[in-house]
């Protein structure tokens, strides 16, 4: 079948009850993917590269940023963790639900995260790879939400800063769901 090229634009889904208006569009996830894969590219220049998504968040979000860094010896791992229980408060507890496959002793890692919140993922499992070795952790997150904060940390890439809302859409769920949607939004209070 011929393809022919198409603009791409964000248009929004039928209505879903839930959610309020559209934050941040694709295209400007797209754009900031763009940005930080050039610096991602920028810092391990020469060095090879492990991007672990964190399951299921990150997802989207990975397939952008992967596109935009230019190294010929990246190479890609998962890790599912739970933290969160099904409503929208943390347990503060993490779990380990899918370990990585590589070994990544003297290796620079880059943690592709949906959104860091409290901040209690990402500090355990930095702490956890850097148990491993790693020769270098990065946290790159679409979002940031430093109003949640309850541990320091920082991550090296940020996307956007997000207001204290409960966020769905572009990997971001509530129990499960919005996933899907091609833009950030947030859940109507009701
Ligand atoms: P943290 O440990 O509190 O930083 O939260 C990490 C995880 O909680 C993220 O990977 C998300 O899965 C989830 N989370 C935190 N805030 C939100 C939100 O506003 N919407 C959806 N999920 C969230
Ligand atoms: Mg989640």
């Amino acid at each position: 079948m011929k393809w022919t090229i198409k603009e791409r634009t964000t248009k929004k889904m039928s209505e879903f009850k839930a959610v309020g208006e559209v934050m941040i569009t694709e295209e400007q996830i797209r754009a900031r993917a763009k940005e930080i894969g050039a610096q991602i590219t920028e810092e391990f220049k020469g060095e090879d590269i492990i991007v672990v998504g964190i399951l299921k968040g990150a997802l989207p979000w990975m397939a952008d940023i992967i596109k935009c860094i230019d190294n010929e010896n990246l190479i890609m791992d998962f890790m599912m963790v739970s933290s969160y229980g099904s409503g929208t408060k943390s347990s503060g507890q993490v779990r380990i639900v899918k370990d990585l496959d590589f070994v990544i002793d003297g290796k620079n890692v880059v943690i592709i995260e949906d959104i860091v919140d409290s901040g209690i993922t990402l500090n355990y499992l930095k702490g956890y790879l850097a148990q491993r070795n790693a020769k270098a952790v990065r946290i790159c997150t679409l979002l940031d939400k430093p109003t949640g904060r309850k541990v320091d940390l920082e991550a090296d890439y940020v996307g956007f800063e997000v207001p204290d809302a409960f966020i769905v859409g572009y990997g971001l769920d509530f129990d499960q769901r919005y996933r899907q949607l091609p833009y950030i939004s947030f859940l109507k209070q009701d």
